[in-house]
Parts: C-alpha cells; structure tokens; sequence
C-alpha cells in the first residue's frame, strides 16, 4: 500500500462506514492473493520477428504471406475494409463485430511487389507487405498512410499468453484521435495512453487516464486521407504516440509514431480508409449501427444520485413543470434501490413507484434506473440466489466465487461473456419494467470493485467463460460492459419487443452503439472537466459510439452559475442532454443559480425541444451511416489543417456549428469557420469560412452557426414539425436530409431530400423524389435573407 492507497482506503473508511473500508481491504487482499497464486508466472521469454519471406499462398480477398516464423493472413472484405492477422489469427472470434466477418471482396487478389514483397490492391486501400513483413497501407493513388513495421513477440518459453509490440508510423502532419473516451482530446497528443476500462476513482479531469472506455481504435486524418486502424484485441496494452513533424519543405520530415504493446491476444488488425465519413460508415458496418434511441431520450434528463424519495422526485418534477421547463426523463440513482441492491426498490422512500412512473408518464416524462453489474453476497437476496442456482458469477482460478466490495458491501459478479448468463440478467429487467421505467443506465461495470489499494477491479486471474473458450480477466475485462450492455439490449429486446431499447452504460468497448450509448463518468465540477465532457464525446463519435453526454455541471462540487449555464448550454446540443451529481455535491436545478441563470437555461431547454426533430434526424443518420451527431470541424474537409487542430468546437450534423463557451468571463469568442457562409442562427449575420471569426457569445447563450443551405426540420409552435431553411449563398443550392420519426418502435421511415434554391428573389424548397421535385409537406421557413 503506497501513500495514495493510504489516503484511498481511509476515504473510503470515512465516507461509507468503518464496515465498508474494511471490506475494501479485504476485497484488495483477496485480490492481491488470487493473483499470487492464480496467474501464470511470466519468467523466461523468447523473443520473436517474423523473418524473410517463405512464400504466399493467395486466397479469397487476399491470401496468406508465409515468413521464416510466422505466417500473415490478409483479407480484404466487402464492405472496403482491410484485416490482416499475424500467427494464423482470422477476424473470429470477436467482441468488436457485429455479426460474421463480412465477405471478402473477390476484385482483391495477392500479387508480387517489387523487392520481394507482395501486394494487394483494391478500391480503396492498396496493402504492400515487405519481405521482411512490414505492411504499408496507401492510398489508391498511392500515398502511404501508414507503414506498421515487423511486429515482435515475446513468447513465455513455459508457454502462456504471448506479448507483442506493433510499431507504425503515419505522415508527418498526422494526427491521432479515439482510444475511447479520452478527457485530453479529442486530438490525442504526445503521450501514452492505456488500453484498460477504468474507473479513476474519483472525479476526473482533463490530466486522468485511462477512463472507464477505452479501446483500441484510432482515427488517423492526414492531408492524403483519413483512415481507422483498429487492434482487435482486448488484453491490457498502452499506445504511445507521437505526432510527426514537417521539416518546412526541407525534405526531413519525421514521421508519426505509434506504438502499441499488448500483454496478450492475437495480433489483428482492421485498416479503413477514406473520407471520415466512409471510414465510419465502413467501421459500423463492421461493429454494428449504432441503436436508436427513442425521442424521449433526445430530450432533456435529469438525474441526481440522492433524490431520497418519491416526494422529491416530484419536487423536482413540478420545479420544472411549474415554471414550464420542458423535462423528458428522471433518473433514479442506486438511493432508490434497498440498502444498494441492484433489482430491488427501498419500499419505504419509494413506496409505489410504478404509479409515480404511470404519472410522469402521463406528463411525457419517463424514468431511468440505475443498474449495476455486482450482487451483494447474501444468501435471501434473490438475484444472488439464482445467481447461483446459475452458476451465473465470476469464480477465480480455484473455482471460489470471487467477491468484491461495491455499493452494496460485499459482492459477486456475473459472467457477462456467457451466453446464458447474459439471458438470465436480461430477464431481471422485467422488474425493472414492471416498477414503470423505461430507460436503463449501466454503471460501475469496468467492472468495478472498491478495493483499500491495487487495481480497483477484479483479480486478473478471476475465470471467464469467453463464450465457451475460457480464460481469464485479463482479456476478460475491456469487455465486460461491452457483455452486459448486450445482455440489457437482448433482455429489454425480448421483453418489450415494439419498443426501442433505451440504456448507456459507463464502460464498454469497440460494439457498444450496438446496444446504447455512453456518458462522461464522474467528470470534475471546473472548466477543465468542462473542456473533457466534449473532449469524450467528439472521441467516441469517432470510435462509432455516437450518443453520449456529460453529467451538465459536473459530477462533485458545487459549479459557480455561470461554470453552470455554460455547461447546461453545451449539453444542450450534445446527444445525451443530462444533468447529474453526487450524493455530496451542490444542487444541479436550473432554478437553483438565480433568475437569470434560469431564464437562460430556459432558453437552451427551449431550443433543444425545437431541434428533436433534428436530433432524431442524425440518431437515424447515424444508424444507417456511423456518422456520429457530433462531429469534428474536420469531418467534411479533413485536409484543413486549420480545423483538424480546432478542439473547441464542434459540427452537429451537416447543418449546425455549436462552438460553446469553454472560459469564464467570456462575452465573446474566436470560431474556426470550415468553408462556406455561416449563420449565427440568433442575429442572421452572416460569416464567411475558411476563416477565423470573432462571434458574439453573451451569457445568454452560446454560438450556434447555420450552414447557408441548410434545412433543418425542428419543432413548430403547435408540436408539428417545420423546415428551417437558411438561406444558399446566391447562385449556390443548398439542401437538408430529413428522417420523421413516430418517436419509438420499428417503423422505418423514409428518408426525405430536400433542396433548397433561389429562384428570383425568394428561396424555393423542394422534395427530392422518384417523381420529381415535390412541395414539402411541412411549413417552411426561410432565414438569412438579409445577406445579399
Ligand atoms: C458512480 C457513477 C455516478 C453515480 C454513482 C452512484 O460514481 O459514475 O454517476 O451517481 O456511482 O451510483
């Protein structure tokens, strides 16, 4: 125990009880124990490179590339996506995909290179293995985008799991974004980031890392391209990278680097190239499309660990509803639980939840539950019961059930990577449901165990199933959250099969938008935790989770009203608009920071309301495409340098640019335009990009920028929904994608093209049809006509 883990597990001591620190003790010795004896000792290793070349062997796709000592398989598949696997891996098994490996793309075929080397050449990507198995990938036109060197294995001589290191390098004006959810980002400098989901601790701010997701995906954008690169492995590893740096046309430049190195798994790799928008659509046709949420929850949330009661969920149901603030759905922390125990409810503070439920309901407003992943280890609790009528819960390598201490005090967790533990936990949301909510919010499943010092999870020795292959924590662990988020999605898929399922969990990996979304965590009440909370959802859009959102003013603390409003207006054009705090902070009520605070937080409640249409527009946008809502500045023009190190601000969907205040005492601020003419959608003035302008930004609200031609259905006055249509630059056409939505269900609505172009003096819009242009259906309104 070093000085940290001193003050750690006095902390814990003091905030939950003499009982609960000492079972963080306990779960930390039993830990330190299980892992003694229970992992495989590493002792000797040999080390290992591929060698020269042998031969090839072509097959569908591509085909194998034979060395001296070890063999690579490359596989170019449908959907324009580049596998190559070392030592025999294939793309199966895989956490990350969403089905089979898609089929592979008969047009590439394995041919001689210059050298010694060999090739593959399709549409998108051209792969050259050198004889000594260094693998380039290139542009079609030839550009090298990246060249992973001869990768090295070391190999435990007593047998066991083999480490390796991967060594690439990108152009010099290369930069790197993903991992996960990141609080330094989105763009990821100089550093090394670790690949192991976990929970700080504590709140965390833009120096912590890793956080709960992590992953190893990186979306690399260079003037040539964009491409994806991800490492199908979930072992612990760290990347370290470096950015290049151009030699100003002296010819020396250096390149990127990244450095991957696993403890353990196949060495795999999946390579798309392209636009950011054709890389994505490539990855979640690999991964899966992201789940659709139903409108409800692209509404405004609020949650608060420590609501207490029934009473004060409608205190603070009526503070909204008395001063007409929209509200769309409650949460409910583990307070609302019995004494911590996930599927249980505390009959005395919430004696009759369902028709609390049936009421909100009845107002348009849906409850949340919490949900952890631990059971507490006593016998009468019913899901421990069954659990273990199952043998549903994780065991150590000795077959002893492995106990942890979390909310609940001691406790077992379940074998999420288990097909049949994964369907009983998903029955368990029937009660759930039965008590009248509608939405599920997975927590503490890194997973998560409190333990006095050493890692704050489970034994890396503990047992998993892995869907029958067995194995350990070790590469147990980064998909945890990634299997119980499924074992949620399947459960409530069953249960309610007309409805959408709706939950976001804290953890997860590569795959998670197949089941739901994310959060920010417990991200610091300051402005650095301000700067993180965008910083993590730009990030993990690029890794393909597209819906997620900070706790709005910060999980700990008391944020000051402005550090507040500022938050609330961010969140309020980020896909998961929730305010959240602990159980020790300050209030998060828009009415607690004073009558200005709230009339301005009206103002981004309002405006959120009248932008649903919008926002489920791009949540089915990004399920048919794996464009996320909120995208980087660079997303149509990644060969602008100046927007590709822009982090402040962001593009919400094709139409918009939200750039929101990230400092105190600003009343102003500089906004990088992409190009075009631009909108401050509240004054009309028009701008005009590529260029740095100086936008008015009063208290009362945040930049928000409207692309010239842009159509964006919103909410009218009387709930219908409207076109707003900005008006083209002249002589230009301009033109918005619309998608309505019945608000849940599987209805698949047809998506509506619309344009929009001068014709004399007006601005005309049009449905695109088979038939021809159309009028549109809905009311129009055209702005930005001031400009000439
Ligand atoms: C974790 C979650 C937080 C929640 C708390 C109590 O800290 O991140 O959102 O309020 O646990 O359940």
């Amino acid at each position: 125990m070093n000085g940290r883990d001193l003050v750690r597990s006095v902390k814990a001591v003091g905030s939950a009880g003499a009982a609960q620190g000492l079972r963080t003790v306990q779960a930390a010795w039993r830990r330190r124990r299980a892992d003694a004896t229970g992992l495989p000792q590493r002792g000797a290793e040999r080390a290992r490179v591929p060698g020269p070349v042998r031969g090839v062997e072509p097959g569908p796709g591509g085909g194998v590339v034979r060395f001296t000592r070890s063999e690579l398989r490359i596989v170019v598949t449908v959907n324009g996506a580049v596998f190559w696997g070392w030592d025999g891996a294939g793309p199966e098994p895989s956490y990350a995909l969403a089905g089979r490996c898609p089929e592979p793309d008969p047009r590439a075929v394995l041919e001689p290179d210059k050298d010694g080397g060999w090739r593959v050449v399709s549409e998108r990507a051209t792969v050259v293995v050198s004889r000594h198995g260094a693998i380039e990938v290139q542009t079609p036109g030839g550009v090298v985008l990246r060249r992973d060197l001869p990768p090295r294995w070391w190999e435990p001589v007593a047998g066991g799991a083999a480490r390796w290191l991967q060594r690439s390098e990108v152009a010099a004006d290369a930069r790197f974004f993903g991992l996960g959810g990141r609080a330094a980002g989105p763009r990821l400098r100089d550093g090394t980031y670790r690949l192991w989901n976990t929970d700080p601790g504590h709140t965390f701010a833009p120096g912590d890392d890793p956080l709960y997701i992590t992953m190893p995906v990186q979306m690399i954008v260079s003037d040539a391209a964009a491409h994806l690169v991800f490492h199908d492995t979930s072992w612990d590893g760290t990347v370290q990278l470096r950015e290049g740096e151009e030699g100003a046309g002296s010819g020396h430049d250096r390149a990127g680097t990244s450095e991957l190195r696993m403890d353990g798994g196949p060495l795999r790799c999946w390579v798309m190239v392209g636009t950011p928008a054709r890389v994505l659509h490539a990855w979640v046709s690999l991964t899966g499309a992201p789940a659709l949420p139903p409108a409800w929850a692209l509404g405004h949330h609020h949650a608060r660990w420590g609501f207490g009661s029934e009473e004060e969920v409608r205190r603070i149901v009526a503070g909204y509803q008395e001063r007409g603030l929209p509200l769309d759905a409650v949460h409910l922390d583990i307070d609302h639980y019995d004494a911590h125990q996930v599927f249980t409810v505390d009959r005395v503070h919430f004696p009759k939840l369902p028709v609390l439920a049936e009421e909100l309901r009845r107002d348009g407003i849906r409850l949340v539950s919490i949900v952890d992943p631990a059971v507490k280890a006593e016998p009468g609790n019913a899901v421990y019961d069954s659990g273990m009528v199952e043998d549903a819960f994780v065991r150590d390598a000795g077959g002893r059930l492995v106990r942890g201490a979390v909310w609940p005090g001691e406790s077992v967790y379940p074998d999420f990577t288990h097909a049949r533990v994964r369907q009983w936990w998903g029955r368990f949301y029937e009660e759930r449901l039965a008590q009248g909510f509608s939405g599920f919010w997975h927590d503490m499943n890194e997973p998560t165990s409190f333990t006095a010092f050493g890692e704050n999870t489970l034994p890396r020795s503990a047992r998993h199933s892995l869907e029958g292959r067995g194995g350990d924590h070790r590469e147990a662990h980064n998909v945890y959250a990634l299997c119980m988020a499924r074992a949620g999605y399947e459960g409530l898929s069953e249960l309610t099969p007309q409805e959408r399922p709706f939950l976001f969990s804290r953890s997860g990996w590569a795959g998670l938008q197949r089941y739901g979304g994310t959060w920010s965590g417990d991200v610091a009440t300051g402005w650095p935790g301000l700067r993180a909370s965008l910083s993590l959802v730009l990030g993990l859009g690029l890794c393909g989770v597209p819906y997620s959102g900070p706790d709005v003013g910060g999980f700990d603390g008391s944020p000051s009203p402005e550090l507040y409003l500022r938050w609330f207006q961010l969140g309020a054009y980020l896909p998961l608009f929730r305010t959240h705090a602990s159980l020790r902070a300050g209030r998060r009520e828009p009415w607690e920071f004073g009558d200005d605070i709230l009339e301005h937080a009206r103002v981004a409640l309002v405006e959120r309301r009248r932008l649903l249409p919008y926002f489920m527009t791009l949540a089915h946008l990004a399920r048919r495409t794996g464009a996320p809502y909120v995208r980087p500045l660079w997303w149509g023009a990644p060969e602008d340098r100046a927007l590709r190190d822009c982090e402040d601000a962001f593009l919400l969907g094709d139409c918009l640019l939200v750039a929101p205040v990230l400092d105190p005492g600003a009343d102003r601020r500089a906004v990088q335009l992409p190009r075009g003419r631009w909108y401050d959608t509240v004054t009309e003035k028009a701008y005009e990009g590529p260029a740095q302008v100086l936008v008015e930004a009063p208290l009362g609200r945040i930049p928000v920028l409207a692309r010239a031609g842009a159509v964006v259905p919103v909410r009218g006055d009387d709930g219908g929904l409207e076109l707003e249509v900005w008006a083209p630059a002249r002589g230009r056409v301009g033109g918005g994608l619309v998608v309505p939505d019945g608000g849940d269900g599987w209805d698949e609505p047809e998506l509506e093209r619309y344009v929009a172009r001068w014709q004399g003096q007006r601005v005309v819009v049009r449905r695109d049809g088979d038939d021809g242009p159309s009028v549109p259906s809905y009311p129009v309104r055209v702005r930005g006509l001031g400009t000439p």
